[in-house]
């Protein structure tokens, strides 16, 4: 096993806002094209430069995201914007190279069952169509990041053992991917199982970059965070509002809260280029059209030094 010093104090956190994506496709009722156009450049006005905007998978799979095209060609594109999409198959790839995108987020899971699950196909079969996938993408000017759900475990198979996330990792790098991206589906990441995961694929694929996505199904996704600050990753997936899940996954919740995760980021030193404020008002614009409370916490309390005014408050008296 490697490992590789923590992120220093001071230092740029890249948040990748998945809330367009991951976050939208688990929701039932369409939300028009315009509205995520709408939601998307308000995050991205709000500083946020990453953002994996939606998935080039089978409307009848994922109908919410049939307006792929649409909302990639609506959305603006501020200095040093990364703008992503999902693709699991060479349709997708197809798709995905007519559009102007950064790059693409493949994706298979590290447990069998969830690939079938979730693209119908077995993890050897996801793999053995990477390859035209690549070179596709690549031919477009398109670069990849490599995508491995269930990475901390499966909600159907258990244990997913650190050795299977890095051999596909090897994989991916093999392939010429620019980094690979550990997808935590349904939230059964520790700081253990985090911490065991980057040291095995740091010994497997050396230099290859490592990106981290949690969900906060059990709580403990911010925490899982530390842990990744602490073995040097500087790149983090997080969904508005704390939106998100996949479909194809029993019990899958949303992703860890992109506003929470600004805040512990820069409460904590770090530089995101992010303004919490903004940020708050597009998790509202967010959460306004999703139609309920959204999970995420700094949304309701606001920044740490909001004040409230003393007259507003009960004052106790016995
Ligand atoms: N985009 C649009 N349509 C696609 C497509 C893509 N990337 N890939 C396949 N299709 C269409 C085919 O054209 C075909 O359409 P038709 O029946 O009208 O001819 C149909 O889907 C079936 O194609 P097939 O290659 O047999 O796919 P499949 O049924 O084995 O499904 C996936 C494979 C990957 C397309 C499907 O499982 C999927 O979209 N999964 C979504 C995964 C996801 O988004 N999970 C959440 C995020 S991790
Ligand atoms: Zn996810």
């Amino acid at each position: 096993m490697s490992s590789k010093a923590p992120a220093p104090a001071g230092s740029r956190i890249t948040i990748c806002e998945v809330g367009p994506r991951d976050g939208f496709q688990n929701e039932k009722t369409f939300i028009p094209t315009a509205k995520k156009i709408e939601i998307a450049n308000a995050l991205l006005a709000s500083g946020l430069r990453h953002m994996q905007v939606t998935s080039f998978v089978s409307p009848r799979a994922v109908p919410q995201l049939a307006d792929a095209e649409e909302v990639l060609a609506g959305i603006d594109r501020p200095e040093g914007a990364w703008i992503t999409a999902l693709v699991p198959n060479l349709r997708g790839a197809e798709r995905a190279a007519q559009c102007r995108l950064d790059a693409v987020h493949t994706v298979v899971s590290a447990s069998e069952t969830h690939n079938r699950k979730n693209v119908n196909r077995s993890i050897e079969g996801s793999l053995s169509e990477f390859p035209a996938v690549f070179e596709r993408l690549q031919a477009a000017g398109i670069g990849v990041e490599g995508g491995i759900a269930t990475a901390f475990g499966c909600p159907f198979e258990g244990v997913v053992p650190a050795e299977q996330v890095a051999r596909i990792a090897r994989r991916y790098q093999e392939l010429g991917a620019e980094s690979v991206s550990l997808g935590d589906t349904t939230g059964m990441a520790t700081p253990l199982t985090v911490r065991a995961a980057i040291r095995a694929i740091l010994a497997e694929a050396p230099g290859l970059d490592i990106h981290l996505h949690f969900h906060n199904t059990r709580g403990v996704g911010l925490a899982c965070v530390m842990t990744g600050l602490s073995e040097g990753v500087t790149h983090y997936d997080a969904a508005v509002g704390g939106l998100g899940g996949c479909p194809f996954a029993a019990g899958a919740t949303g992703n860890i809260c992109t506003e929470d995760l600004a805040y512990l980021l820069q409460e904590s030193g770090y530089e995101t280029g992010v303004d919490l404020d903004r940020l708050i008002a597009a998790a509202l614009l967010a959460q306004e059209a999703i139609g309920r409370d959204l999970p995420g916490q700094v949304i309701k309390a606001g920044p740490r030094l909001k004040r409230h005014d003393p007259e507003l408050t009960a004052t106790a008296a016995g």
